[in-house]
């Protein structure tokens, strides 16, 4: 792991039994991901980004191989210490939202953050400015049923951010987006990431979508990194 990496990935490797046949997944990944890059993961359905992305946020555990983030030796965790890591280090972003259908925009964060130890004023704060940030603070009392496939998205977008992490890991985020509203939410990932230097992770197979907004693009296939490109 060098000075400035965020995320260290090292022959990593993730099979999966499937009928009595192996399903290899992984097959020897290695990556490095600096502090505040916006990265996008490429390639078709089936080629390993989202069990990579599983293991880089402790969702998941390889067959062989570590990933260490920011710092963190993902391997040497027990469950639990992986699971303080998911509250503190990471955020997630899904393509399926994920809200709790019966609780409001402003109950979904409240929460998450909840559940990551934070109560009271300041919990009630971080609400509302992660809200404010992803230009929703008017619709903090509807719930995801009252809001648009975009809104829910960016409400999620809230729920991953509001605890500050310092990576966040999206899979396949505007996969239930029309082409004007994803390119509206990449617009606020990659302003999130400015301000924040956060480091962002997002899979897509929708390659047209991420230039222009991403600071590099690694294309996978059958398990492996087929290449890794620097975007200007
Ligand atoms: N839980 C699982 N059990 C068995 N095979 C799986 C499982 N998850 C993923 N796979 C297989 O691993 C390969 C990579 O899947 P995945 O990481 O989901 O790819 P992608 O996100 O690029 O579409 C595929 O062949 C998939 O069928
Ligand atoms: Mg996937």
């Amino acid at each position: 792991m060098t000075a400035e990496s965020e995320i260290s990935v090292r022959n990593l490797h993730r099979a999966y039994e499937v009928g009595g046949a192996q399903v290899h997944a992984l097959r020897g990944i290695d990556l490095e991901i600096v502090r505040g890059q916006f990265v996008a993961i490429v390639g078709v359905s089936g080629s390993g980004k989202s069990t990579l992305m599983h293991l880089m946020g402790g969702l998941d555990t390889p067959t062989d191989g570590c990933v260490e983030v920011c710092g963190h030796d993902l391997g040497s965790m027990n469950a639990k210490q992986r699971a303080v890591f998911r509250r503190q280090i990471v955020g997630f972003v899904f393509q399926s939202f994920y809200l709790v259908p019966h609780l409001t925009a402003e109950g979904n964060l409240r929460l998450a953050l909840t559940f990551q130890g934070t109560y009271g004023d300041r919990r009630q704060r971080m609400t509302r400015e992660a809200l404010e940030r992803v230009g929703l603070a008017d619709r903090m009392q509807h719930r995801p049923g009252q809001l648009s496939a975009g809104e829910q998205q960016r409400v999620a977008v809230a729920r991953a951010i509001v605890h500050r992490p310092r990576v966040l890991l999206a899979d396949e985020p505007t996969g239930n987006l029309d082409h004007a509203t994803a390119n509206r939410l990449l617009e606020l990932l990659c302003e999130i990431q400015a301000e924040t230097n956060m480091t962002i992770v997002m899979v897509t197979h929708d390659e047209e979508l991420v230039s222009g907004y991403c600071h590099r693009k690694i294309r996978m296939r059958d398990g492996c990194i087929l290449e890794s490109a620097e975007m200007t």
